[in-house]
């Protein structure tokens, strides 16, 4: 082996031992017993996220808007070694039902260590065309809902020493044709949580914030947009939701699954007229 090689070979396990000593060990035992709020997990995402919760031993609120899959989802929670798995329909674009979900949830676990706030609201891959009453109604659903919740479990968190996850997107962070709903809704995540989590480290508060920002996600809601107009590759669902509940039980303040995110997201602020060349060229999509 010649010397640059063994230089190289070095730092790169230095620079690995240094990632891995920095961040923080997941101890899986932490979440039995652990009182958790999923938001959207009736399918997708948010459904594995039950799952692995479940077999974490935690005790699960899972909610959306269609009551017998979430009936469905609860029953495989249990038989996955969850110490209690409740479900309660709602619909995020109502102005009282979020509040009613935390209430819910607070109310038969006792309080809660974990909200995770993954829902999301159908919108379409198209071009803008003027729907204003969409957007307006995605941004109940995806966001007014999300604020709501949080600071009807801020009280309950503070006191467990609990975790608020938001579940993000890249195009959270860099905005993307045909996505420009979905994708406003996404920032506007990222900024209200983002300034959330400078407050709450300034008053020392009890409470971490993650935001997760997520690539491509196998799931079928997406799948069947993205099918023939994309060739970016899809990460598995389950484990973008086990990558999640990693950087809530850790608090670590944020997440980017698959990592390469990270480098795109970055690199639209360092070549951005790059960047936008190949995003307006990765579309076999033709208005
Ligand atoms: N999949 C991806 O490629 C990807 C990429 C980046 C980020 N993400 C993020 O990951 C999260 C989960 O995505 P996903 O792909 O798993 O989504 P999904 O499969 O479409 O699931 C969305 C969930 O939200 C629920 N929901 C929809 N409208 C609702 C409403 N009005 N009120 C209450 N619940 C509602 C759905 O259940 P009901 O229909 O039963 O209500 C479902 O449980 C989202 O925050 C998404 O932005 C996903
Ligand atoms: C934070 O946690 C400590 C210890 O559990 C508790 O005494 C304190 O009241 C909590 N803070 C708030 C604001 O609830």
């Amino acid at each position: 082996m010649g010397t640059f090689t063994k230089i190289l070979a070095a730092s790169i396990c230095v620079a690995f031992l240094a990632v891995r000593w920095t961040r923080p060990s997941f101890d899986p035992e932490s979440l039995r017993g652990a009182r958790v709020l999923v938001t959207g997990a009736s399918t997708g995402i948010g459904e594995q996220m039950a799952y692995h919760y479940a077999r974490f031993g935690a005790q699960i609120v899972i909610t959306a808007r269609r009551e017998k899959v979430l009936q469905q989802v609860a029953e495989k929670c249990l038989s996955l070694g969850a110490q209690k798995a409740l479900y309660i329909a709602a619909d995020m674009a109502s102005e009282s039902e979020p509040d009613k979900v935390v209430d819910f949830a607070l109310e038969k676990l006792g309080g809660l260590d974990y909200l995770v706030l993954n829902h999301i609201g159908p919108s379409p891959f198209s071009p803008w065309e003027g729907d204003v009453e969409h957007v307006k109604w995605l941004m109940k659903v995806n966001f007014f809902s999300y604020i709501q919740m949080a600071w009807k479990a801020m009280a309950s968190l503070e006191q467990s020493k609990g975790s608020l996850v938001i579940v993000s997107s890249l195009l959270g962070k860099m905005p993307s044709p045909f996505v420009a709903p979905y994708t406003s809704t996404k920032f506007a995540l990222n900024g209200f949580f983002g300034a959330l989590y400078h407050e709450l480290a300034m008053k020392k508060s009890n409470v971490s914030v993650s935001i997760c920002t997520l690539g491509l996600i196998d799931t079928d809601s997406a799948m069947d947009k993205v099918r023939g107009v994309t060739n970016v590759p899809a990460y598995p669902a389950t484990d973008a939701a086990l990558n999640i509940i990693i950087t809530g039980t850790t608090r670590e303040p944020e997440l980017f699954y698959p990592w390469f995110t990270h480098t795109v997201s970055l690199s639209k602020d360092w070549f951005p007229s790059v960047t936008s060349y190949i995003l307006q060229n990765s579309y076999n999509y033709i208005p």
